[in-house]
């Protein structure tokens, strides 16, 4: 009777088990949301909101993107230093260092910068290999728009499954304007943000 009750638990244990795997592998090519890294690159927060807002609702890793040498907090001198670097094709070497192996689906997350893909972008994927690995980039701009950033990131990852990607506008620091995605413009992100993962079914909790 007792051998009979705890093969009874164990079969219930398996199929729960089961249940559960199968919950999280609808969550797009993911095999559980461990395996989901949001990196992303922001100076004003923008972009970081973002990031958050996809974080709440796919889970996983959520990750800042940080430089060995940050940026000046003058805007002027950033600007021009930045347009320096895509000048030379100066890569900034990167303090964060991630073990991509643990991963399978990245988000990729930025700010336009002189309407490119800022160069710490840059550096993290000449760094990282993401061959076999599913990308989505997600970009913030002071309002001319995301330039030919999507279309670095594909060149950069020949070998992902490259997915749509997401831009919104979001603060200009060139006339003051810093966090600009709050309040009412932060709900509204959210619902576009839940719009645009349900297309690739990403949310969690999810089919
Ligand atoms: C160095 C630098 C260059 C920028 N270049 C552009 C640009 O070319 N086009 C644009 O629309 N916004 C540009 N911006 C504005 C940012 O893209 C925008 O404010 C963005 O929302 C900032 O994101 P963050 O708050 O995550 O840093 C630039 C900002 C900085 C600091």
């Amino acid at each position: 009777m007792k051998f009979a009750v705890y093969t009874l638990c164990l079969f219930i244990c398996l199929g729960l088990a089961d249940l559960e795997e199968e919950r999280f592998s609808q969550i797009g090519n993911c095999q559980s949301s461990e395996r989901t890294l949001i990196i992303y690159l922001s100076r004003t927060n923008n972009t970081k909101v973002l990031a958050e807002i996809i974080h709440q609702k796919v889970g996983g890793d959520l990750v800042a993107l940080e430089l060995e040498n940050p940026y000046p907090d003058d805007y002027d001198a950033i600007v021009k230093q930045v347009a320096h670097e895509n000048e030379t094709g100066f890569l900034p070497p990167l303090k964060t260092k991630v073990d991509m192996t643990r991963y399978n689906t990245i988000f990729l997350g930025f700010p336009t910068w002189d309407m490119q893909l800022p160069p710490p972008m840059k550096s993290f994927l000449h760094e990282n290999n993401l061959t076999g690995k599913t990308v989505i980039a997600f970009n913030t701009h002071g309002g001319y728009g995301l330039g030919n950033s999507f279309e670095k990131v594909k060149e950069l990852c020949p070998n992902s499954n490259v997915l749509k990607g997401f831009s919104m506008k979001g603060g200009s620091e060139r006339d003051g304007i810093y966090l600009a995605i709050k309040g009412d413009r932060k709900n509204d992100t959210k619902r576009q943000v839940e719009k645009w993962l349900g297309e690739f079914k990403l949310l969690k909790n999810k089919p």
